[in-house]
């Protein structure tokens, strides 16, 4: 065999080692028997140390050749197994960008609460304080208290759901109405300014509103046996029921967003106002307009009331609203049915948040 033929076959059986190594490992291993300190192409090179100058050169050109030859088949092996290992690696990690990916959702208030956001701030800015009170009453607070004594015809107007406690003619319920705050919290604030008030000071006017959860058996698509009130109650030396009108159409307006909203006050009956009216609204303009609807239960406190306070009656005197937040919720939104509020359901619910 001529060096040519040698030097041709090194370079194939290199192309066949090197084909047939799996890993890089076994790569740079088949490398060392050709390329190595004692690989054969270094060996053939010792070889030519007898040779003329003449055949050096010539010989050296061609060994280099082949050592060329051999490196670069080197090379696209290497990149050959790099290039399956990425695969291999993208195969085992591979995602379904097509998949929806996890997103975190944001929460945010219920409708409901938006509006009694709304219905805080609105009195807040008129002076009002927040109250909370609880939801398991005694009999005292909502009814007796307000002017509705055990036998009166007016309890029948209150499905009332009792509850365990209290006494046997006076048992416990869950509160029927938010009125029974205007009881619990004048109290509080007559006992803070007692001897003012004893002393025939000026007590600081009771300016408050009660929103929270009331109950009443009843379940229908515009009722639902937990529903919304919230209460409001102006006591002072001179808080009339004009006071009342100006108050209640200031909110409903800056409620509503509508400088043009009518009120109407029907007559009506409460144990504990008198006189007392039912407040109906008015839009003149989308797709409510022209009709009445009624949006509060209010009246001038009745004197039993406002002696249950602690305050003389021929002294104070004010008003008091009663109204629905869930009712106003449906009338801003335009929602048609009270149990969506209360159903749960995330499309619905996700249409309210900003
Ligand atoms: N509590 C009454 C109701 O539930 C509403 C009301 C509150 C009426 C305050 C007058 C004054 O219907």
């Amino acid at each position: 065999m001529n060096d040519a033929d040698i030097l041709n076959e090194l370079i194939a059986t290199a192309k066949t080692n090197f084909s047939q190594s799996a890993t890089p490992a076994d790569l740079e291993n088949a490398k060392a028997q050709f390329l190595g300190k004692s690989g054969r192409i270094t060996e053939f090179m010792k070889g030519m140390a007898q040779l003329s100058v003449e055949e050096k050169k010539s010989r050296g050109a061609a060994v280099n050749l082949a050592k060329q030859a051999i490196e670069t088949a080197l090379n696209e092996r290497r990149q050959a197994l790099a290039k399956a290992e990425l695969e291999k690696q993208l195969k085992a990690e591979a995602l379904d960008v097509t998949l929806p990916g996890c997103q975190r959702v944001q929460g945010g208030l219920h409708p409901v609460s938006l509006t009694l956001e709304r219905i805080e701030d609105i009195f807040g800015s008129m002076g009002f304080d927040v109250a909370q009170g609880p939801e398991i009453e005694t009999d005292w607070f909502n009814f007796t208290a307000l002017n509705t004594p055990e036998d009166h015809p007016a309890r029948s107007m209150h499905d009332t759901f009792y509850v365990e406690g209290g006494t046997e003619n006076a048992p416990n319920l869950l509160r029927t109405h938010t009125s029974p705050m205007q009881i619990r919290y004048a109290v509080q604030h007559v006992k803070k300014h007692r001897a003012l008030i004893d002393a025939g000071g000026r007590m600081p006017e009771i300016r408050v509103i009660a929103p929270g959860r009331t109950y009443r058996v009843d379940s229908d698509a515009t009722h639902s046996p937990m529903f919304h009130q919230c209460e409001g109650l102006w006591i002072g030396e001179n808080v009339s029921f004009k006071d009342l009108k100006y108050v209640f159409t200031y909110f409903c307006r800056t409620f509503f967003e509508s400088n043009d909203l009518v009120l109407r006050f029907r007559p009506s009956f409460f144990p504990f106002t008198e006189p007392s009216a039912e407040i109906d609204i008015q839009f003149q303009s989308g797709p409510l307009s022209g009709q009445w609807l009624e949006v509060a239960g209010s009246g001038q406190v009745h004197p039993n009331v406002v002696r249950n306070m602690g305050l003389d009656p021929e002294k104070y005197i004010g008003f008091a609203f009663g109204m629905g937040p869930d009712r106003l919720t449906m009338l801003r939104y335009g929602v048609n049915d009270l149990r969506l509020f209360f159903d749960g359901d995330i499309r619905f619910l996700s249409q309210f948040q900003s």
